[in-house]
């Protein structure tokens, strides 16, 4: 069987976030509760014009830039924060990154999960045409509403991945364990902008869905607990990888070693939730964040999606994978970030919603090369500052 998996893999956060502690200060918390109960200590805050598709175009580029867009004849495009309801998010980035027009395009939807599925569709889809690549783009923006228990849990980020066959930095495994059931955890109606959700059932599920799709994973030929050098959970706060660690080294009775989880906490713990790219974010940081040469290690990966459905799957690391990393500008995107008070906080949450069709143009705010300039008569205007 043809060797399957990702080329290339980039993030793309915003310039701003706010600290948990300011948070704390704010409501009057213990800001231990932020720092080691849930495990987080940034909320990434985009501006009023950026969003899904200029993450997505930022977390893209340097991919495009490195290895060109020939051979990509596919976007695959995941969000749970879809800008449409009918038009795919990927339409605008294909044409900020002047990619091929023979090119398919569609947006996948299942709360966190849909990366996943988008990722194995191009496995499959590569393995069947072995000259094409795929871009599959994982973008959010986790917003709650204020003063609700969520609120500690927001973020925003986008992550890119390029899909090929015989892949430079990840083989993806054919085995996956995957398990669905109809559950009111986290969910979005059309009219809302912000989610309804059960927190504390939301996080049982979560633990129940990965150990059913770990049992399913074994159940098909899946590698032993054992053969796997590190683990990435889909992370809507790191204390919540810490648990579903736990849970799976019990249910194999093996003691905890959370050092197999820990390198892949570092940078979701910085950006916080981002729903369908948590988990790719946590893989990068893996791959990032851990000393020494991965080549040849297993990776085990849980991924969860409200509703709800999860999946466990694996990745190998392959020789010469460093040299396809981002490191340098990932290091350098989370560093040269700066923090915003409260009120500032308040007033990049309030995003105009701009739904009667009036024209508004939007504040430059956006550090990226990539913002929405303005929503016209309904239409999203996107532009290249660099153009
Ligand atoms: P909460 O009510 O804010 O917090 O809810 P809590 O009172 O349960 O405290 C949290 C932890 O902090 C507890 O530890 C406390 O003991 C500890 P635990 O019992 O969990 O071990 N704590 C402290 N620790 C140190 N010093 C202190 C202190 N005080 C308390 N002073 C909750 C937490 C996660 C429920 C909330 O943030 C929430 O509702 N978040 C949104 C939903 C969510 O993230 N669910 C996760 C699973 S579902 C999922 O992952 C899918 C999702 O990403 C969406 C999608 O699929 O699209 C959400």
């Amino acid at each position: 069987m043809i060797a399957t998996g990702i080329s290339a893999i980039s993030f793309y956060t915003p310039h701003r976030y706010i600290g948990l502690e300011t948070l704390a200060e704010h409501h009057g918390i213990d800001p231990e509760k932020f720092s080691k109960g849930i495990g987080q200590e940034k909320i990434a805050m985009p501006g009023h014009d950026e969003d899904i598709v200029t993450m997505a175009a930022e977390a893209a580029k340097p991919i495009i830039d490195r290895y060109g867009a020939d051979g990509i004849d596919t976007v695959l495009f995941a969000t749970e924060t879809g800008i449409d309801q009918s038009k795919s998010a990927g339409i605008y980035v294909h044409q900020l990154l002047g990619l091929p027009a023979n090119c398919r395009n569609v947006e996948l939807k299942q709360a966190c999960y849909s990366a996943t599925p988008a990722l194995q569709m191009a496995c499959s889809y590569v393995a069947r045409k072995p000259d094409r690549k795929v871009l599959v783009i994982a973008s959010d923006v986790a917003r709650y509403d204020l003063d609700s228990s969520g609120e500690a849990t927001q973020g925003a980020g986008a992550v890119a991945m390029l899909v090929t066959a015989n892949p430079t930095v990840l083989e993806i495994g054919a085995n996956s364990g995957v398990f669905t059931e109809d559950i009111m955890d986290f969910w979005r109606p059309n009219d809302r902008r912000t989610p309804l959700f059960d927190g504390k059932y939301s996080t049982l599920r979560y633990l129940n869905a990965m150990t059913e799709a770990w049992k399913d994973y074994q159940a098909n030929g899946g590698h032993a607990y054992d053969t796997f050098s590190h683990f990435c959970y889909h992370l809507p706060f790191s204390r919540m990888g810490e648990k579903a660690h736990g849970r799976l080294a019990k249910a194999n009775k093996t003691p905890i070693d959370m050092d197999k989880a820990l390198s892949g906490m570092a940078y979701n713990r910085v950006v916080g939730n981002s729903y369908t790219a948590s988990i790719y974010l946590s893989l990068m940081s893996t791959l990032e964040n851990t000393e020494g040469d991965l080549t040849g290690n297993m990776i085990g990966l849980f991924s969860y999606g409200s509703g709800a459905t999860g999946e466990f799957f694996d990745a190998k690391v392959v020789e010469g994978y460093a040299d396809h990393l981002f490191t340098k500008r990932h290091q350098d995107i989370l560093s040269e970030r700066v923090s915003v008070s409260y009120d500032e906080y308040v007033a990049l949450w309030n995003a105009p919603n701009v739904v009667d069709g009036t024209s508004e143009p939007l504040a430059e705010e956006a550090r990226g090369r990539y913002r929405l300039a303005r929503i016209d008569e309904n239409k999203r205007i996107y532009i290249d500052q660099h153009a």
